[in-house]
């Protein structure tokens, strides 16, 4: 399995991948984001008047998780600039000015999510996906963006156990990545709906208890 490096997307971004805007986000009094990482969904969202937490295995140390953050290593040709970066390095001709772009931008994520850090300190949680410091129905809605349904992450094994407790914290679950985990045959766990969307955005699964 690939290691697990963070992330630190946009709540424009984790709408367009979960399928929300910003008014259904609002028709959820409360959302767990697992695996948040870096993402401002959880701060922009307390900013909306939603109740969110979010939740890594590595919020015990933000200083070092950050610095990994800012210090992940970035492609060394222009080709695989555009690939992975396409649209934030648009007008940039060299690589060296294309990698001091992403740089800055993400000096700027983490600024922002520092900011809603340091004012919601008690919404963002160290926890396992595996084990949610969280009693049954604690929300109505529980998320996660590229880690439990990205293959690369995760075992089938492994993606099922996470689910079932994120269906256990929340009726609702919609989980997204561009490297889905596969279930085949039969969806392997009972008592819930199954939808699975593939689009523009990589693969959405939205799962509800019955
Ligand atoms: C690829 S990042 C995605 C971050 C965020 N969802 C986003 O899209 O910006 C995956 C995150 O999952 C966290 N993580 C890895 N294993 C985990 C686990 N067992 N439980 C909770 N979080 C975990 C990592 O620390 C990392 O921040």
């Amino acid at each position: 399995m690939t290691s697990i490096k963070t992330s630190a997307r946009y709540f424009s971004t984790y709408c367009k991948l979960l399928d929300l805007t910003p008014e259904t986000v609002l028709g959820y009094k409360s959302i767990l984001d697992v695996g948040a990482g870096l993402s401002e969904f959880t701060g922009r969202s307390l900013e909306l008047g939603v109740n969110a937490v979010a939740i890594d295995l590595r919020y015990s140390d933000i200083d070092a998780l950050t610095k990994q953050y800012l210090s992940q290593p970035l492609p060394d040709s222009v080709d695989e600039m555009i690939r992975q970066f396409r649209g934030r390095i648009d007008g940039c001709s060299t690589l060296a000015e294309m990698q001091g772009i992403i740089r800055k931008d993400r000096e700027q994520r983490v600024r922002k999510f520092l900011n809603y850090y340091l004012n919601y300190q008690d919404s963002f949680k160290q926890g396992n996906c595996f084990d949610l410091p969280h009693d049954k129905d604690s929300f109505d809605l529980s998320l996660s963006v590229e880690l439990i349904f990205n293959r690369r992450y995760f075992t089938q094994e492994q993606a099922v156990h996470s689910l079932k407790e994120m269906l256990r914290v929340a009726r609702e679950v919609r989980v997204q990545s561009y490297v889905p985990v596969s279930f085949d045959g039969s969806f392997p766990i009972e008592g819930v709906s199954y939808n699975l969307r593939e689009g523009n955005y990589g693969t959405l699964l939205i799962l509800q208890r019955d």
